[in-house]
C-alpha cells in the first residue's frame, strides 16, 4: 500500500522526504519517487523496486528544494515501472503530486482529459488527478479553487499532496478514506502516511478529516473545510517514540493486526465488487473462458493458509459445483497427485515464500494444473511464479501468528469463488445476499472488537489448562481448526478441533470434569447438531464457550456469544475474531511472548 511524505520548511526538502518514506516500507512498496520545488522548476526522480534504487540515482544529483513530495508505490492499476511510479507531473511540468487510493472513476475521467489533449504518461488511475488539476487550474487560475473542484469530481479514496511552480512555497493536501498525518516542527511542516513517518521531526500533529484541505508552507499550516472556508483543526501530541509508533500504541502486533482487519478487509474488497452482483478480478479475466475446462479444484497450502483454503474449497464446491480437495503442501507434493490441465490449483500464501507451498506450485506447474496464487507480500516468489496472483491487500503482518492476513485470504477466496461461479454463468439471490453482506462485514468486526472484556474474561477459562477442546461442523470445523491453532501457538494451551459428530468415536474419552471447550455452531442447518453435541460433553462436566448465533436453544454453556446475523458463509470471517482474541488473552494472560512464539518463524522458507 503506497505510503506519502511531504514538506515544506527552511532547510532542504529531501533528507525528511526519504527517511520518512523508509519508515513507511513496511506497508509494502514496488517503486518510489520524489518531486523537489527547485530554482528553475520541479525536479522529479522515480525508480522501480527498493528505496534504495532511488536513493542512488538522487546520489548522482544536486538535489535542492526546501519544498517537495515523496512517494512509495504499491501498485493497483498498472505493472510496477518508473512509469507508474509517483509523482505524476501535468504536461507542462508545472504541477506534481502523489495519491494513495483508487480514484474508482478514472476511466470515464481520462477519457474526457483525452478528448481535451491530455497526454498520459503512465496507465496509473493517479495521473488523472494532476491532469484534471491542470484542467480546473487553467479555467479558474487559482489552485485552490481547482483543487475544490477536483475533490468534487473525483470518486474512491486518496490521500493527495500537491506541490506547483504555482505556488512555490506550499503543499496542498486533502484525503477521503486514505490514511494521512500533518506535523509542525519548529522551522517546517510535514505530512505523511503514517505517524511513525514523522515521529523523529515532530510529536505534533494534526489529522484531516475527509475532504478537508489543508495548505502547508515553512511557517504555518491553514486547514479549510470541504466548502473552502478556514477552519481551526486540534493539535494532537503523539504521546509514544519511533518503536511504540509502528504498534500504533497497542503493546503487540498481534493485537494491532486483530484490530486492523476492518480496514485490511476494506482494502482487500476495494474495486472489486461493482454494485450488487459483479465481482471484479482483472487478474483472472484472461482465464474466465478456462474454468468450464476443470474437472477439479485444489487448494493447497500451510498453516492459517491451509485452513482459509479448507473455507475457500466448502465455498467454491457449493458456488459453483466443482469439486474441491484441500491438501496441505507438505503432502500435496509428496502423494504424486492425480491432477492434470483440467485442475485448477489454488495456493494460498501470506508470505509468498513458504517452501512447501512453493514446492507444491512448481510440481503442480509441472503437471500442466492452472495455477493461481493467493498472495499478501508483493512479488513474493510464489505471487511471481504462479500463472495468475491475486493479492490480499492486509498491509504487512509482523506478529508470527496469522490474524489479518487469514481473514483476508478468506476474503480473496470468497470473491474467487464467486467470480468462478459467475464466470460460469450461474447467478443467484444467494450471491447477491453474499455481496451485500460482505460490504458489511467491517462494521461487524468493529462491534465484535469492542467486546474484548468479553474475550479477555472467556480467556480466564483457559490460562491454567493443559488442554482445549474446539468442535463444529462444516464450515465451523475449518474455523475451530484455526482457532485451535491459535490458541496453541500463542498461549502454548494444548487445543485441539474436532469434528463435532466425531466427538463420540473418541474424543469425548478425553472429557472429565473442568474440561473446557469451545464450540462454533454458526450454520443454520447444523447448529442444533452442534448444540447437541455440547450437551453431551456437559453432561461428562466440561464447561463450554458458544459461538452462535440468534435463537439456538441452550442449557447450561458457560459463555455465549451470539454472532451478528451475517450469511452462513460470512460466518467463517466472523467467527474468527473472537477466537483470535481468546489466544490473544489467553497468552497474555499467561506471560506468553505473543508476537515471537518460541519455535515458530513468520516465513517457513525451508522443508
Ligand atoms: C508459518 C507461520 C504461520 C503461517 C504458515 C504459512 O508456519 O507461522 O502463521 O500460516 O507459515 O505461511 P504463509 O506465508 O505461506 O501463509
Amino acid at each position: 500500500m503506497c505510503g506519502i511524505t511531504a514538506f515544506s520548511g527552511r532547510k532542504e526538502a529531501l533528507p525528511f522526504l526519504l527517511q520518512g518514506l523508509e519508515k513507511l516500507e513496511y506497508r509494502g512498496y514496488d517503486s518510489a519517487g520524489i518531486t523537489t520545488v527547485e530554482s528553475f522548476g520541479l525536479f522529479t526522480k522515480k525508480a522501480k523496486g527498493r528505496l534504495q534504487n532511488l536513493k542512488y540515482l538522487l546520489s548522482e544529483e544536486e538535489v535542492k528544494g526546501h519544498v517537495g513530495i515523496g512517494h512509495t508505490r504499491w501498485a493497483t492499476h498498472g505493472i510496477p515501472s518508473n512509469l507508474n511510479s509517483h509523482p505524476h507531473t501535468n504536461n507542462d511540468n508545472t504541477i506534481s503530486l502523489v495519491h494513495n487510493g483508487i480514484i474508482e472513476n478514472y476511466r470515464e475521467l481520462k477519457e474526457e482529459l483525452l478528448k481535451k489533449g491530455y497526454q498520459f504518461h503512465s496507465e496509473t488511475d493517479s495521473e488523472v488527478v494532476v491532469h484534471l488539476l491542470d484542467l480546473y487550474y487553467k479555467q479558474t487560475n487559482d489552485l485552490f479553487t481547482a483543487l475544490k473542484k477536483v475533490i468534487n469530481k473525483i470518486d474512491g479514496s486518496y490521500a493527495l499532496c500537491i506541490v506547483s511552480t504555482i505556488d512555490p512555497d506550499k503543499v496542498y493536501i486533502t484525503k477521503k478514506d486514505s490514511p494521512l498525518v500533518i506535523g509542525k516542527t519548529q522551522d517546517a511542516s510535514v505530512a505523511a502516511s503514517d505517524i511513525p513517518a514523522i515521529l523523529d521531526y515532530t510529536k505534533d500533529v494534526y489529522f484531516l478529516n475527509d475532504y478537508e484541505i489543508a495548505i502547508l508552507d515553512k511557517e504555518n499550516i491553514s486547514f479549510f473545510n470541504q466548502e473552502g472556508n478556514p477552519i481551526e483543526k486540534e493539535m494532537t501530541t503523539i504521546p509514544y517514540d519511533n518503536e511504540a509508533a509502528q504498534k500504533a500504541g497497542f503493546s503487540t502486533f498481534m493485537l494491532k493486526e486483530i484490530f486492523e482487519q476492518p480496514h485490511a478487509i476494506q482494502e482487500t474488497l476495494r474495486g472489486r465488487v461493482e454494485g450488487l452482483d459483479r465481482i471484479v478480478l482483472p487478474e483472472l479475466d484472461d482465464m474466465k473462458d478456462q474454468f468450464q475446462n476443470f474437472n477439479k479444484a485444489y487448494f493447497i497450502a500451510c498453516g492459517t493458509a491451509y485452513h482459509a483454503c479448507l473455507v475457500g474449497s466448502h465455498i467454491l464446491e457449493r458456488l459453483t459445483g466443482i469439486p474441491t480437495f484441500t491438501q496441505a503442501a507438505s503432502e500435496f507434493r509428496y502423494c504424486d497427485p492425480i491432477v492434470d490441465e483440467k485442475t485448477l490449483c489454488i495456493f494460498v500464501s501470506q508470505s509468498g515464500e513458504t517452501a512447501d507451498t512453493l514446492a507444491a506450485l512448481r510440481l503442480a506447474k509441472e503437471k500442466q494444473c492452472a495455477t493461481i496464487a493467493v498472495a499478501n507480500v508483493l512479488g513474493s516468489t510464489i505471487s511471481r511464479e504462479a500463472a495468475h496472483t491475486i493479492y490480499t491487500c492486509a498491509g504487512p503482518e509482523i506478529a508470527v501468528a496469522s490474524t489479518k492476513a487469514y481473514t483476508t485470504q478468506l476474503i480473496v477466496l470468497i470473491l474467487l469463488a464467486m467470480y468462478v461461479s459467475q464466470s460460469l454463468g450461474h447467478q443467484s439471490d444467494e450471491y447477491k445476499k453474499l455481496i451485500e453482506g460482505i460490504a458489511s462485514l467491517p462494521q461487524y468486526i468493529e462491534n465484535i472488537l469492542k467486546d474484548t472484556q468479553t474475550f479477555e474474561n472467556y480467556a480466564t477459562y483457559l490460562k491454567d489448562q493443559h488442554d482445549a477442546y474446539f468442535i463444529g461442523r462444516g464450515l465451523d470445523y475449518a474455523s475451530v481448526l484455526e482457532g485451535a491453532l491459535k490458541l496453541k501457538e500463542v498461549s502454548y494451551v494444548h487445543a485441539d478441533a474436532y469434528m463435532a459428530g466425531e466427538l463420540k468415536h473418541g474424543p469425548i474419552a478425553l472429557i472429565e470434569e473442568g474440561s473446557i471447550i469451545i464450540a462454533a455452531a454458526t450454520q443454520p442447518t447444523i447448529a442444533a447438531k452442534t448444540i447437541s453435541n455440547i450437551q453431551e460433553t456437559i453432561a461428562r462436566g466440561a464447561k463450554v464457550i458458544l459461538f452462535t448465533t440468534q435463537g439456538q436453544e441452550l442449557k447450561n454453556v458457560c459463555e455465549t456469544y451470539i454472532l451478528p446475523d451475517v450469511h452462513p458463509i460470512l460466518q467463517a470471517i466472523i467467527v474468527a475474531i473472537p477466537l483470535q482474541l481468546i489466544a490473544y488473552y489467553t497468552a497474555n494472560l499467561k506471560g506468553c511472548d505473543v508476537d515471537k512464539p518460541r519455535n515458530l518463524a513468520k516465513s517457513v522458507t525451508v522443508e
